[in-house]
């Protein structure tokens, strides 16, 4: 159900009595349901202290459902929050019995919201309620209202705005909603579902480059969710696609072929590099991954994959086995036949050995670590061509040719995840490209459909064949999500975004050198390539401390916000700042972020 709030055109002088205000309620009542005022409508009434209608700092909301009225609240501003509520009134429309809202409002006038100088005087309104009504409040079930903004005095949309019901008992009336959802979040989502930043972001609209959130901040996205809105927030090639599709199917499973899965699977397969002509489309990453490993080991007959420390697969059984990150994994690993070998991590080289002469060793080494943990017999390897929530870790150049010589003669194939390198993120269409891999098998995901759930897994026709069991999804290929990847891919073509990625990368890059000579100590490492770049923090480069420095990532994330600016973190330790904004980001843009990120660099540390 979705509750809207609009504020109503209702003048101080009318609020200058309770009784006023009931009267132009039941008015407009019958204004929007064409019906006479039914005076059941009025069904509860919760009064909280004096009215301060005089003062000119009364705010009444209507509460409106499928366009009937059917409540009204009035909150004062008189004072600097509205932990010092002065006053509510609720009429509640029989309509709402079922939803609990009425209960609710209770609920978190007297509990959540701790107003203990309300409580008295509602007590008393409650007992002075007949029983049925108490009765009514009991027995309502609370059903979700629609996220919102309450809004301010002045507001352009000032008949128009559509808000959750708590911020009218929300303690701060400055950010009234966006405490709420946190709130909520902290009450209902897992802990372990992980948010960004000491008081988490509550996104509420996009465009392009910029996101909006509750509050009303303006930041210039340059991480997209993760790595995810390729083309920018509410992309209207996009937009446009999906509202089409949506008008005409949105389901239909991968029982049925229909125009967009087959659409999408012919221009993936034209832009998708070697031998790969068949796709099987699912929803996540950690799904086309694992589609990947079971279509490796169909077609080999062997269950051994190697795959690569500080690598991120998922969260499925299959990619927390192959995730090179321990925090990542909830449980012990259940799949023996996954291998980690060393990262190609120059920075920080798990062979203590210096890049420049050591001959790509820990490439070399996957030879001892076939001959020693495996049968000899691989199904593949499943590498990132950048290692990404690893911290943006490209490898030397010549890793890949070398890794796969050594897999393909013990029998496997190579798989390239290129969940977070694909669509031209790194400069190139495909971040294998950059290191001359050319897979058998192929993962995609994350700006795929630009924020759509739609991964997808291909693989070479003989790969394909060699699965001879019958496999459906639900969702995989969902006409929506292929709507939405389908106008990605034609944006990246016509506008050449892979070329933009390149070279507003370079730009990029360039500034981040630049503030790294500006903080030499904190920022130890620049890497990455195209619009997929990195900063690692450590103790002191000057003295090669490179003791990781999580927290000073964290401060930095804190200040960036700050000034308006959204990147993301990654590493073992944290401490790492990934940087990713959309393909199609400007020049100007780009210095816009980096005039931020030294600014914020200095926040933390001076200078
Ligand atoms: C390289 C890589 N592979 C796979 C995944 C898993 O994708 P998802 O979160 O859609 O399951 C991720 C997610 O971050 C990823 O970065």
């Amino acid at each position: 159900m979705n509750i809207k709030i609009r504020r109503l055109k209702l003048t101080h002088d009318l609020l200058a009595t309770l009784g006023d205000l009931l009267e132009a309620c039941l008015e407009f009542y019958q204004k929007t349901s064409g019906r006479p005022p039914d005076p059941s409508a009025a069904y509860a009434m919760l009064s909280f202290g004096p009215l301060h209608s005089e003062s000119g700092n009364c705010y009444t909301y209507g509460i409106f459902t499928d366009g009937v009225l059917a409540g009204v609240a009035s909150v004062t501003r008189d004072h600097p929050s509205l932990r010092s509520l002065d006053f509510g009134v609720t009429l509640i429309h029989p309509g709402f019995r079922r939803k609990g809202l009425g209960r609710r409002l209770v609920e978190h006038i007297l509990k959540d919201q701790g107003l203990p100088r309300c409580i008295d005087r509602a007590r008393a309104v409650l007992q002075g309620l007949q029983t049925d009504h108490r009765s009514f409040f009991k027995g309502m079930g609370f059903q979700q209202v629609s996220p919102g903004h309450l809004c301010p005095e002045g507001s352009p949309s000032d008949t128009q705005v559509e808000m959750v019901l708590s911020p009218l008992i929300l303690p701060h009336m400055d950010d009234p909603s966006a405490f709420m959802v946190r709130e909520k979040h902290m009450k209902f989502i897992p802990a372990a579902v992980a948010t960004y930043y000491d008081e988490p972001l509550v996104p509420l609209a996009g465009k392009g480059s910029r996101l909006v959130d509750l509050d009303g901040k303006t930041y210039l996205d340059f991480f997209g969710g993760i790595l995810t809105v390729a083309l920018g927030h509410a992309h209207d090639r996009v937009t446009k696609a999906v509202i089409a599709q949506l008008q005409r199917l949105s389901h239909a499973s991968t029982f049925y072929p229909t125009i967009p899965m087959v659409e999408l699977a012919e221009k993936l397969i034209a832009s998708a590099p070697g031998q790969l002509k068949k796709v099987f489309f699912t929803v996540s990453g950690s799904e086309a991954d694992e589609m990947a490993v079971t279509l490796a080991q169909a077609h080999t007959g062997n269950l051994e994959v190697i795959t690569l420390r500080h690598s991120y697969a998922g969260r499925t059984v299959m990619a927390q086995a192959l995730d090179g990150l321990s925090s990542h994994r909830a449980v012990q690993s259940q799949i023996g036949a996954v291998k980690h070998a060393p990262a190609p991590y120059c920075y920080r080289c798990p062979l203590r050995l210096d890049p420049k002469s050591c001959g790509t060793a820990c490439a070399r080494d996957l030879k001892e670590l076939v001959e020693t943990t495996t049968t000899g017999r691989l199904a593949g390897m499943l590498v990132e061509p950048i290692l990404g929530a690893g911290g943006c870790i490209p490898p030397p150049p010549d890793y890949f040719a070398i890794a796969a010589e050594i897999v393909r003669k013990h029998g496997g194939v190579m798989i390239a995840d290129e969940v977070q390198t694909g669509f031209g993120r790194t400069g190139k269409m495909w971040g294998a490209q950059h290191f001359g891999l050319e897979p058998e098998i192929m993962t995609l995901g994350k700006g795929i459909a630009n924020g759509l759930p739609m991964a997808a897994t291909l693989c070479t026709e003989w790969i394909a064949d060699s699965f001879t069991s019958r496999t459906i999804s639900t969702f995989g290929g969902n006409p929506l999500a292929c709507a939405a990847a389908g106008a990605v891919l034609d944006e990246i073509k016509e506008q050449d975004l892979v070329a933009n990625s390149a070279e507003r990368g370079k730009e990029l890059r360039e500034s981040l050198v630049r503030i790294q000579r500006q903080f030499p100590r904190m920022i130890g490492d620049v890497r990455g390539v195209g619009l997929m770049l990195g900063m690692e923090l450590v103790r002191d480069e000057t003295t090669m401390n490179r003791t990781p420095a999580t927290e000073a990532v964290s401060q930095l994330m804190e200040e960036t916000r700050r000034r308006g600016l959204l990147i993301g973190k990654g590493g073992l330790h944290g401490n790492i700042i990934r940087i990713a904004p959309p393909l199609n980001v400007s020049a100007e843009e780009i210095e816009e972020g980096a005039r931020i990120l030294m600014k914020s660099f200095s926040a933390i540390q001076g200078g």
